[in-house]
């Protein structure tokens, strides 16, 4: 690892949605004030770095990601002055703070945007993209809403269509326009000013759209279940211009000391690298690898998918790794929860920063709901496949004790969603007790990373296990190698790896058996079992590390 490791390379980051961690004020949505009721909770993590989902004024039609103010807090969630305490008390614990900033959308209530939509002559008319019907009236080409149903709205006023390849309510800026760019820049200058630690970029790749509006193709993959799946969406998203504008926001983030910048892009390896950018300019330090959370559960994928990840990342470019987000199904729901330990484990022994979702640390559940008790639009908009695009399920309140509201809301209260049905048993509360708890592991493991810096930078190199189901690597440095093994199966599994040397230290199991010294020509995973171990200097593997595994 160079010299010049950051905090946000060894750092892990843990995000937050608001809505759901704590509500302090009785109205059943969570706020500012409630984060910093819990931040010595999230302290006790041993996380490094929060993000939080958005918080500005909103009418909330897409939960705060249709923003009607950049520069201000949603009075759901407090003020300014708390925006103001809770940095400076993260800060005070040596945390950082990272906001979403959402600049590919606006809310339809957005002042730009009212003036834009107010007359075709306004001055701010091109900051939207507006387009005229097709010639024989209806929209003005095929592009499709990844919440259902065209990409255009007519717009009755003005007699044209605008764009928003979200909700009609999330009408999309126009980066070609040359005022757009320098006005979502004062808005970063706003947070950076203010000591904001740098911002998860929504949707980063999407912000340049076809300058022609030719119709995207046909996907010939499609399996006629989401109409957004249906086309390539070769004109509206991740187009070559985009890095310009993507290296312009960066070099405009570098006028502030160490800030940092994280795109949101779901994109395969070759593609997503690019993200980092080039000799032309950066752009993300950490283009958000996804991937974890889209594979099978399979021990040789995930192989593969990590080595090929390695394999095919710029020198300068720095890894990252996600295990769970808003948008996904919590990592509990998706790999089942006697893996999600094993999952953890993987997330924080990979090399490259780690992103956790909120509540994954206590194995919370995606709370299966009700059509009629589902908020979010595109399950509003899609109701025949509800369940698959609905994200209410991984948004759900907090587990924080077993009281009414699970210590989320005050007695009597009605949360915005509801709590999940084992929230009386999965909490924090009790877990924090339980030293078998899954609770108990994450902190465990978290604070092994941060003890081990051959986790937080160390050289990667993937082994060859001779089993089905595990997945074995080498986490080194110059002072320590250390050995991960991963069962992935619900078989216990006798490893033939090629090891010498008497006997390595267990440092942790997903089992949380105590740490002792285990005999390296006879390791025995358990069915969902992960380890790391420490190998000592004169085993054969130890010295492979040292002699230089990736990086
Ligand atoms: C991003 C967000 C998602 C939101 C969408 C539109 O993908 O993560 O929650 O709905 O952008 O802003």
């Amino acid at each position: 690892m160079s010299a010049t490791v950051s905090w946000w390379q060894t750092g892990i980051i843990y995000q937050l949605y608001p809505r759901s961690f704590q509500d302090s004020n009785g109205d059943g949505v969570g706020d500012l004030a409630g984060i910093i009721a819990r931040l010595d909770y999230l302290h006790s993590l041993n996380i490094d770095v929060l993000w939080l989902s958005p918080i500005y004024p909103s009418p909330m039609h897409d939960f705060g990601y249709d923003v009607a103010d950049y520069c201000a807090i949603h009075p759901l969630f407090g003020t300014m002055a708390d925006f103001d305490r809770l940095l400076a008390e993260v800060h005070a614990r040596g945390m950082r703070l990272l906001l979403d900033l959402v600049p590919n959308h606006s809310s339809h209530l957005h002042p730009w945007f009212i003036a834009s939509r107010s007359a075709r002559d306004n001055p701010q008319r091109g900051w939207y993209i507006w387009r005229d019907p097709a010639p024989g009236g209806g929209p003005p080409n095929n592009w499709l809403s990844h919440f259902g149903g065209p990409a255009w709205t007519f717009d009755e006023g003005c007699g044209q269509y605008y764009m928003h390849q979200f909700l009609p309510q999330q009408p999309e800026l126009n980066y070609r326009h040359p005022e757009v760019l320098p006005a979502i820049l004062d808005c970063m200058r706003f947070w950076l000013d203010k000591g904001v630690d740098g911002f998860r970029v929504d949707v980063i790749g999407m912000l340049l759209k076809d300058p022609l509006f030719r119709d995207e193709p046909a996907n010939p993959a499609w399996n006629g279940v989401r109409e957004y799946q249906s086309l390539l969406h070769v004109h509206t998203a991740n187009l070559p211009e985009v890095h310009g504008l993507i290296r312009r926001m960066r070099a405009f983030l570098d006028r502030w000391h160490d800030r940092l910048m994280i795109g949101e892009l779901y994109l395969p390896n070759a593609e997503l690298v690019r993200y980092y950018g080039d000799e032309q300019g950066a752009e993300c330090h950490l283009p958000f690898n996804f991937q974890l959370i889209r594979a099978p559960w399979d021990a040789a994928l995930i192989r593969r998918l990590v080595d090929d990840y390695e394999a095919v990342l710029p020198q300068h470019a720095w890894p990252n790794w996600v295990l769970g987000n808003h948008d996904q199904k919590r990592l509990a729901t998706r790999v089942g929860s006697r893996q999600a330990r094993v999952a953890t484990m993987l997330l924080l022994t990979l090399r490259g920063t780690p992103t956790c979702y909120y509540g994954d640390e206590i194995g919370m559940l995606d709370v299966p709901l009700p059509l009629e008790l589902m908020q979010d639009p595109p399950a509003l908009r899609q109701p025949e496949i509800a369940h698959l695009v609905g994200r209410d399920p991984q948004r759900t309140p907090m587990q924080w004790d077993a009281s009414a509201n699970a210590g989320f809301a005050a007695a009597g209260v009605r949360s915005w969603l509801p709590l999940a049905a084992d929230c009386r048993t999965r909490n924090v509360a009790n877990q924090s007790v339980d030293p078998h708890s899954p609770l108990a592991f994450f902190r465990a493991m978290t604070a092994l990373r941060r003890a081990e810096p051959a986790l937080a930078g160390g050289s990667f190199r993937s082994l060859d296990a001779g089993q089905p189901d595990v997945f074995a690597y080498l986490r080194g440095d110059p002072g320590s190698a250390l050995l991960v093994l991963l069962n992935f199966g619900a078989e216990r599994r006798r490893l033939a790896l090629p090891l010498s040397g008497d006997a390595a230290d267990l440092l942790l199991s997903t089992a949380m058996t105590s740490p002792r010294r285990l005999s390296l020509e006879q390791l025995v995973l358990a069915p969902d079992e992960g380890m790391v171990l420490r190998l000592p200097a004169t085993s054969r593997l130890s010295r492979t590390v040292a002699s230089g595994g990736r990086r």
